[in-house]
């Protein structure tokens, strides 16, 4: 007997120009299951489930939704036979009430008019359901994010959905918020409905789950039964290697006869008497806990914030950048910690953000030199292996890793000596930060200096050449490689600091 599926993919196969988004990928959903899906950031996951949707339309292959077989999917045909997707960015109207956007595109009416109170105490009705205490009259505007979303579950019920399919529902959420969401997941279950959790955060999946499906590359690797996978053996699965390497291994580079970063008694923007040094092929990590002053010393080094007093050399010569531009200029490069808002360019090619700071140099007479426009484009492309089917792809369309990698090469187009990373890995998976080590040993490796801020202990410990501690906007410390120790950073990252000590 074939067992019970409510939804099944078969041979998925989706192609963009220039990249096989998806190889022959299959996928079954047992009735009453929470499925997860896993696989690293451009493995292909969102692409997937967007086929179910009819939101992407696969190039071949087959869906069927309980044993029926469609050829083509639309977003109508997903809805009526039960499918609904939380999409990673939803899609909801923030000017309209709670209830609007439940109902948004298929509104009650009562003859010809909207029936604004009976949507209303549909919304009522499916957030009791769940739960959640929402006013189903809020403007979505006002509620966090987290509510946001439970609107979107909550449509999801008053739509009677058999399949919910979630497409990294706690990436955008506060620890509390993630709680009730698992709450509400686990009421669905209890409730019948079968559903898609996807995440690359493997304790969720490891809560949540009953089976695991792995795709990389594009490609289905194997499916799982939660409790007899280990965390290893995904991560094997997911990066298609073996993982006792964190961090790949960086032969010394650290010119001590070149120092390319000098602070001396700096003030500024909140943080006091910062005075250290980077060498040329240094990483220089910056610890502490959230608060303690790391970000906003960045930003005095960045020109983003100005400097009260002290002096900041680069290369021995004192600069005084009043604004990034002009510390770009110089030859410094920061990749801030929330890459969305300031980072790249999401709604420009990958051509153009690579370009971005170097403008001036490759114009003439406001002329872009469009061949070298693209030859930097393509150089860094491949030099740091953006997965992208062209220079011309918009960021918005890559994956978390590839657009720092997109960050990443705007900034050694402009030649930067001094490249400030805020929480390089922040948000990103297993195998994607391994390739970002990797970048930052390769900068390292051609004698650039690198200040890593960086609030996961492994990764301050693992990657750094020494490490300065920050505690309430002062130094606390600093540890050469043979002292650093976990316990000793901790120390220092809550010490209350003694104002003679340090001055
Ligand atoms: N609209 C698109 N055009 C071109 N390539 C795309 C598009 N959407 C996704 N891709 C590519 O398909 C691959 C899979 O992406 P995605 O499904 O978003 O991965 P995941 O959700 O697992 O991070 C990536 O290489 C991505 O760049
Ligand atoms: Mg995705």
């Amino acid at each position: 007997m074939s067992e019970d599926f409510v939804l099944e993919l078969e041979h998925i196969r989706k192609e963009y120009p220039g990249v096989v988004a998806l190889k022959d990928v299959t996928l079954q959903l047992r009735r009453g299951e929470i499925l997860g899906l896993i696989g690293e950031n451009g493995a292909g996951k969102s692409t997937l489930i967007k086929c179910c949707s009819g939101a992407v339309i696969p190039t071949s292959g087959k869906i069927k939704i309980n044993g029926k077989e469609f050829d083509r999917m639309t977003p109508q045909l997903a809805a009526e036979n039960g499918i609904a997707i939380i999409y990673q960015e939803f899609n909801n109207v923030k000017e309209l009430s709670a209830a609007e956007n439940m109902f948004l595109g298929r509104p009650i009416r009562k003859g010809i008019t909207i029936d604004r109170k009976a949507m209303e105490a549909e919304a009522a009705k499916a957030f009791e359901q769940l739960r959640i205490k929402i006013n189903p009259r809020e403007l979505v505007k006002n509620l966090s994010v987290g509510y946001q979303q439970m609107i979107e579950i909550a449509k999801a019920v008053q739509q009677n959905a058999q399949v919910l399919i979630m497409d990294e529902p706690s990436a955008p959420l506060t620890n509390n918020e993630v709680e009730s969401m698992f709450a509400v997941v686990e009421l669905l279950r209890k409730k019948g409905v079968s559903i898609i959790y996807i995440s690359h955060r493997l304790e969720e999946i490891f809560r949540l789950s009953d089976r695991i499906e792995v795709i990389r590359d594009g490609e289905y690797v194997d499916t799982l039964i939660t409790p007899e996978a280990t965390v290893d053996q995904l991560i094997r699965m997911m990066v298609g290697r073996e993982m006792t390497q964190k961090f790949p291994p960086r032969p010394c580079c650290v010119d001590e006869s070149k120092v390319v970063l000098e602070l001396r008694d700096v003030c500024g923007n909140g943080d006091k008497n910062m005075s250290f040094k980077i060498h040329a092929g240094e990483v220089l990590g910056l610890g502490g806990l959230v608060g303690a002053g790391r970000t906003e010393l960045a930003q005095v080094i960045f020109g983003a914030k100005p400097k009260d007093s002290g002096q900041i050399l680069l290369n021995g010569k004192e600069i005084n950048p009043k604004s990034p531009r002009e510390a770009i200029d110089l030859g410094i490069a920061m990749l801030p910690e929330d890459r969305k808002r300031h980072g790249a360019l999401l709604g420009v090619s990958i051509k153009n953000n690579i370009n971005m700071p170097i403008y001036k140099r490759i114009s003439k007479a406001s002329v872009i030199d469009l061949g070298t426009e693209k030859g930097n484009a393509e150089k860094f492309r491949k030099e740091i292996q953006i997965k992208c089917p062209t220079i011309n792809q918009q960021v918005k369309n890559l994956s978390g890793g590839n657009q720092q990698k997109v960050i990443l090469g705007k900034w050694l187009a402009a030649d930067s000596q001094l490249i400030i990373f805020d929480e390089p890995t922040r948000g990103i998976d297993v195998g994607a930060k391994y390739e970002i080590y990797k970048l930052i040993n390769d900068l390292v490796a051609q004698g650039r200096a690198v200040l890593m801020i960086s609030s996961e202990m492994e990764e301050l410990i693992g990657m750094s050449d020494r490490i300065i501690v920050l505690a309430e906007r002062q130094m606390t410390g600093e540890l050469q490689k043979d002292q650093f120790d976990a316990d000793t950073i901790m120390t220092l990252a809550s010490a209350i600091v003694d104002q003679k000590e340090v001055s």
